[in-house]
C-alpha cells in the first residue's frame, strides 16, 4: 500500500477511536479523500516554518488531526484545512443522507468540501478569496473530485439555490437572514458563532433558534459576518499580569477540555465580560476588567488567579459563576438553547444568539 493510503487509514482509524466518527460513510470520506491534494503548496508549520510538499514528514504532517493553516496575512491565519476531528464531527451534525444539497460558506482549501461530497452530498461552496479558491479548485481536480460547485463572493449573500443543509467553516458572530431563505423546509444552518472569545459550533434554524452543538475555535470572517454588535463580548485578552489574589482549585481531578468548554460557555452566558485570555500556546477562560487587559482567569482544576486594580472582585466575580455552574449540574454546551436577534451592520444585518437558556436531557 503506498505511504500516503496507509497514513490516511490510520488516521481515518484514529479519528473513529478518538469518538469522533461514528458513522460507516464518514469514516469511508476520510479514509478515501486524499488531503495532501488540498495543501499541494504546503502550509505553516506550529513552529512558524513552512511545511514543502517535498519535505520529509509532509504526509505525516498532513495526516494529524490538526490545523493546517495555509495562509496567514499581517501575522493573522485567513485561510486553513480546519481540524479533522472537528470537520468529522460537524459533518456528522449535519445528518447528511446521500443526495442532500449543501452550501458550504468559506471553502477554503476544498477539503472538507471533498469530503461532504464522498458522504454522497451536492455541495457548492463559496469563499471571499480569489486565490484560495483557485487553490481549492486545483485541490478537487489532484483528488479526482468533478461535483463540487465553487463560487467567489461574500458567504452573507449565500448563492442562490435551495439547500438541505448550510455548514459554515469560518467564525461568524451571527447567521444572514439569505440562508434562511435559501434553506429549504426542515432544513438548518450549522455555524461557528462567535461567543466569549471562541467560536462554539451552533445549529440555527428558522423559527427555532440557536442550540449549542460542541466547542470551537475557528478564525473570524471577513465582512458583514463578523460585524459587531452591542452585547458582543471583550476580544480575547492577551496573557493576564501575574495574579495578586489566588482562590484555591476546586476540581479534582482537573477538567477535561470538553467540560472545560463547557464551563467557559456557561461564564459567557452570564458574563458579558468573559472572554479567553492567551496563556502561552493555551487559553484559558477569564472575566476582564474595564480595561480589558486584567482581571481574573480560571484553570482547569478550578484555581483562579485574580490581577490589575480590582483583582479580588473580579475574583470573586468568576467564582460565583463557577459556583453557579456547579450548582446548574454543569451544563454541556449542548444543553443551551437561545432566541435570535438582528444585529450588526444596520445594512447587512446578522441573527445572532440571545437569551441563552440551558435544558436538563
Ligand atoms: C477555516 S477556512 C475554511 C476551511 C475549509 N472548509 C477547508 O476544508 O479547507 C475559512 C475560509 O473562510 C473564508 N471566508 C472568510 N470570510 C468569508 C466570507 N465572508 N464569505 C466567504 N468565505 C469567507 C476564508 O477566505 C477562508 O478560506
Amino acid at each position: 500500500m503506498a505511504v500516503a493510503e496507509e497514513l490516511r487509514r490510520r488516521y481515518a482509524d484514529a479519528l473513529r477511536g478518538e469518538g469522533g466518527i461514528t458513522r460507516p460513510e464518514v469514516a469511508a470520506a476520510f479514509a478515501a479523500v486524499p488531503r495532501e491534494a488540498f495543501v499541494a503548496s504546503g502550509f505553516h508549520a506550529r513552529d512558524g516554518g513552512w511545511v514543502a510538499p517535498d519535505d520529509e514528514g509532509f504526509l505525516d504532517a498532513v495526516y494529524t488531526n490538526d490545523v493546517l493553516v495555509t495562509k496567514i496575512v499581517d501575522g493573522t491565519p485567513v485561510s486553513s484545512s480546519s481540524q479533522p476531528s472537528l470537520m468529522a464531527a460537524m459533518i456528522e451534525a449535519l445528518d447528511l443522507a446521500p443526495g442532500m444539497s449543501v452550501l458550504e460558506v468559506g471553502a477554503g482549501t476544498g477539503y472538507n468540501a471533498a469530503l461532504m461530497s464522498a458522504v454522497g452530498a451536492r455541495v457548492t461552496s463559496i469563499d471571499v478569496q480569489p486565490d484560495v479558491l483557485d487553490r481549492a479548485l486545483a485541490g478537487l481536480a489532484r483528488a479526482g473530485v468533478s461535483d463540487v460547485e465553487l463560487h467567489e463572493g461574500d458567504g452573507y449573500e449565500g448563492v442562490p439555490g435551495r439547500y438541505d443543509r448550510i455548514v459554515v467553516t469560518v467564525g461568524i458572530n451571527g447567521v444572514s437572514p439569505q440562508w434562511f431563505d435559501q434553506l429549504v423546509p426542515g432544513g438548518f444552518v450549522l455555524a461557528p458563532v462567535a461567543h466569549a472569545g471562541h467560536h462554539p459550533v451552533l445549529r440555527v434554524t428558522p423559527g427555532e433558534g440557536a442550540r449549542g452543538m460542541c466547542a470551537a475555535g475557528f478564525m473570524a470572517a471577513a465582512g458583514p459576518l463578523g460585524a459587531a454588535y452591542p452585547w458582543k463580548h471583550p476580544q480575547p485578552a492577551g496573557p493576564l499580569p501575574d495574579p495578586v489574589v489566588m482562590l484555591p482549585p476546586r476540581f479534582e481531578p482537573p477538567l477535561d477540555v470538553f467540560r472545560y468548554h463547557d464551563l467557559c460557555f456557561a461564564c459567557g452566558v452570564w458574563d458579558s465580560r468573559a472572554t479567553l485570555a492567551h496563556r502561552g500556546d493555551s487559553t484559558a477562560c477569564a472575566v476582564l476588567d474595564e480595561t480589558a487587559a486584567a482581571g481574573a482567569a480560571v484553570s482547569s482544576d478550578g484555581a483562579i488567579g485574580g490581577s490589575g486594580a480590582h483583582a479580588e472582585e473580579y475574583a470573586a466575580r468568576l467564582a460565583a459563576l463557577l459556583d453557579r455552574w456547579q450548582d446548574a449540574g454543569e451544563p454541556a454546551v449542548a444543553a443551551w438553547r437561545a432566541d435570535l436577534a438582528l444585529s450588526g451592520d444596520p445594512d447587512r444585518p446578522i441573527w445572532i444568539p440571545r437569551e441563552w437558556r440551558y435544558q436538563d436531557f
